[in-house]
């Protein structure tokens, strides 16, 4: 277990729900091939920048590793599966909690994104992490393979997530479990929403499908959970994790890499004037002043966690 157990635990992880059948709604519908490919081709264009941000990342989000770790009960000698691990997390820290008699194998659609992590794991010397290019809806992994599968921050972009759920429950032993972590609700998320409300004055925003691959595709509470119960998951849990995405940068170094990691970002700021970008970033500094303080970064932030087992014996 991570020795760095984060503070807002206690506070954050209430009393464990589990959902009611009345609240399981999915209207979730599958990506067209076409839009996949656009998706994907704006995640590889990503990958260099959450590569270059790698280490401010992982300080960032540490508390999401710590409370998937947590909630899906990884330990020593298991053998896990990381679903959409990106540049690298949350494999590269349960590569060290899983230990030498343990392993996890780090999957990815994105080409970049699995050069990025592999090149990260063979940095640090970890031998127990092996890497698969793949989507979530297609995982090529035998039935009954993994202990346990986890997410972090990828659910939302599965391009079909009951299918990708399935998955995730088909390659997991009979008393394994699947836990994913996504973003809460944008207006209780100013990480993200000091940026996007200001820029979202100034660039025409088409109206957005809900079901769309989105950060906050499953901010609504049971929306994932209804997913996991379509897909077969049993006992399904859904806990909210209030935290603070704290990092030693400033805001200027939060600017660049908040308008370099998003691809939707990086789409808006193409079409507009450099004028209208100093205004824009004036205008978000005044915002998010109060989130920087003595040289740190610390926004409040809510995600969901959300669990199922293969089989009701969890
Ligand atoms: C926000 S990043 C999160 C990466 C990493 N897990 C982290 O927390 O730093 C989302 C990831 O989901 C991946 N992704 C996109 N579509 C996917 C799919 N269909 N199946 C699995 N992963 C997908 C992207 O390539 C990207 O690496």
């Amino acid at each position: 277990m991570s020795p760095r157990r984060p503070a807002f635990e206690r506070r954050a992880f209430g009393a464990k729900q589990i959902l009611p059948q009345s609240r399981i709604t999915s209207v979730e519908v599958e990506m067209i091939p076409e839009e996949q490919n656009k998706a994907l081709e704006a995640w590889q264009a990503s990958a260099r920048y959450w590569d270059k941000y790698r280490v401010v990342i992982a300080q960032m989000f540490a508390p999401l590793t710590s409370g998937l770790v947590e909630e899906a009960r990884i330990g020593p000698g298991q053998e896990v599966l990381d679903i959409g691990g990106g540049s690298g997390e949350p494999s590269l820290t349960i590569s060290g909690i899983v230990g030498p008699t343990g392993s996890v194998m780090y999957t990815d659609p994105v080409a970049g994104m699995v050069e990025s992590a592999q090149a990260e794991a063979g940095r640090r010397g970890l031998t127990n992490i092996h890497f698969r290019q793949c989507s979530a809806d297609d995982l090529p992994f035998v039935d009954r393979t993994f202990d346990v599968a986890v997410s972090r921050l990828s659910a939302m972009f599965f391009a079909d997530p009951v299918t990708g759920v399935r998955e995730a429950l088909r390659v997991i032993r009979d008393d394994g479990s699947v836990s994913f972590v996504v973003w809460g609700a944008k207006e209780v998320n100013p990480f993200f929403s000091t940026i996007t409300d200001v820029i979202d004055r100034f660039v025409e925003v088409p109206q957005q499908d809900p079901d769309a691959p989105d950060p906050f595709r499953f901010a609504v509470p049971g929306k994932l959970a209804g997913i996991l119960e379509n897909a077969g998951a049993k006992i399904v849990i859904e806990r909210r994790l209030n935290f603070q995405i704290k990092a030693a940068i400033s805001f200027e170094q939060f600017w660049q890499l908040r308008t370099e990691m998003s691809d939707s970002l990086r789409t808006k700021m193409a079409g507009l004037a450099p004028a209208q970008i100093l205004t824009i970033k004036q205008a978000v500094a005044d915002a998010a002043r109060r989130y920087f303080v003595g040289g740190t970064m610390s926004f409040p932030a809510e995600a969901l966690i959300v669990s199922g087992g293969k089989s009701a014996r969890r």
